[in-house]
């Protein structure tokens, strides 16, 4: 028995649900153009599930954060719904305002409508708790039109968030398919993993990595942490490496200098499990040209890691017995820079040892080279996959896990 509701708990037929994806999506920098729909993907057998019982979706979900190059509408998301459904999804420029409402009031059973970008609504990230986010214009004006609130977006289920786990105050709740899968398969992943067990963190965020760093190798659920892209150059720098103008603007972007402090802690305690680059690719007319640790500063953007780390991040991974994967090692959109990425990916993926990747950048840097099968699971989760092979309590688990317990047996199926 799970400890959430699940879709076979509710009656579906002739409802209106709204569904919460996490349509987060890897974006084009130049173009903000989707580059890749993984996460639309898995989230497939859910609405498909729905439209099997007729029932009315409405989709929530958020691209980028307020102020982020990739914060955008999410007319684009709606589109790429569409063509993969061969159905059509109605676009709402707005959330909860008089536009939204009237258009669910006036949708058919059957219809699906995806509003817009969650995150235009400030209150969505705020921190406080599920009753309060309940009390916010956005659950307030939705959650009466609705007979039950689904959380399908697993990526998202480390954040406390107002449209995520606000409905579950006033709606009856479940998982949907993607979230249940994820939660079933990691849970078993998690019990008991074969040691030695590798970590390998990459991509273009750290501020949240740095804790589940401090964590994995301090309750002993890491053995070795590998870093490449954006926490590979964060690590560096609390050492005390100068990495050149460009580069540490970019760090600067995304982490506080307490983070910074608090690398430095992270790094002295555990320097013998925590390994970084020793070279890196930068562009260099038009070409990939390799440069040294030594060669720092520079004031080039350092797009991926070098020939020397591969070959030793390989080495120390033909020992693991599991591995985690979150993050692309470098800029792999760029086929002049998707060298450590391919390379560290393919190699990991040749191995016979349990392995579990990642992050909306993973999965698709993981598609791109045709590796989906060969991983022995693939997550849509990031940050929240992260927290919960750490062993952390995932709000939006738990919202659901105390929804169970509230509505009942209202609309639940005999
Ligand atoms: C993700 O892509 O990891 C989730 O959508 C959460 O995004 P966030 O880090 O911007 O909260």
């Amino acid at each position: 028995m799970k400890p959430f509701n699940t879709l076979d708990n509710f009656e579906l037929k002739n409802k209106t649900v709204l569904l919460r994806v996490d349509f987060n999506l890897p974006l084009d920098k130049k173009t903000q153009q989707i580059l890749d729909t993984t996460r639309i993907k898995l989230v497939l057998p859910t609405i498909k599930e729905l439209q099997k019982h007729n029932a009315k979706t409405i989709i929530l979900a958020h691209q980028g954060r307020q102020g982020s190059w990739d914060f955008i509408p999410l007319k684009q998301h709606a589109e790429a719904l569409e063509k993969l459904l061969q159905k059509p999804v109605t676009f709402v420029y707005d959330i909860y305002g008089e536009h939204a409402q009237e258009t669910i009031r006036t949708s058919n059973y059957g219809d699906i409508i995806m509003l817009d970008n969650v995150r235009k609504f400030t209150g969505e990230t705020e921190k406080k708790p599920a009753a309060e986010h309940a009390k916010t214009p956005l659950i307030q004006n939705l959650a009466p039109l609705a007979d039950l609130f689904i959380n399908d977006a697993f990526a998202a289920a480390h954040r406390p968030q107002c449209s995520l786990i606000g409905f579950t105050e006033l709606l009856p709740s479940c998982a949907g398919r993607l979230m249940e899968k994820e939660l079933t398969t990691l849970q078993k992943a998690v019990t008991n993993p074969k040691k030695p067990s590798i970590y390998l963190f990459g991509g273009a965020k750290f501020s949240d990595t740095i804790t589940t760093i401090e964590r994995l190798l301090s309750n002993g659920i890491a053995d070795t942490i590998l870093l490449t892209g954006l926490p590979a150059n964060a690590f560096l720098k609390a050492q005390g490496y100068q990495l050149g103008e460009i580069n540490e603007k970019t760090l600067q972007q995304e982490g506080t200098s307490e983070q910074f402090q608090e690398i430095k802690k992270v790094y002295n305690k555990y320097k013998n499990h925590i390994i970084l680059p020793n070279d890196f690719a930068i562009e260099q007319n038009q070409t990939r040209q390799n440069i040294t640790l030594k060669q720092l500063p520079i004031n080039q953007p350092l797009f991926d890691i070098g020939q020397q780390t591969i070959n030793n991040y390989t080495n120390i991974l033909n020992k693991a017995q599991t591995i985690f994967l979150s993050g692309p090692c470098g800029v792999f959109e760029n086929q002049l820079f998707r060298k450590g990425t391919e390379e560290i990916f393919t190699h990991i993926a040749h191995l016979n040892t349990f392995s579990i990747v990642g992050g909306g950048h993973t999965v698709a840097a993981v598609e791109q080279l045709n590796l989906q099968t060969q991983f022995s699971h693939i997550s849509t989760g990031g940050g929240s996959l992260e927290k919960f092979m750490m062993g952390e309590k995932l709000p939006v688990v738990e919202a659901l896990k105390a929804a169970k317990h509230k509505h009942y047996p209202l609309t639940i199926k005999k």
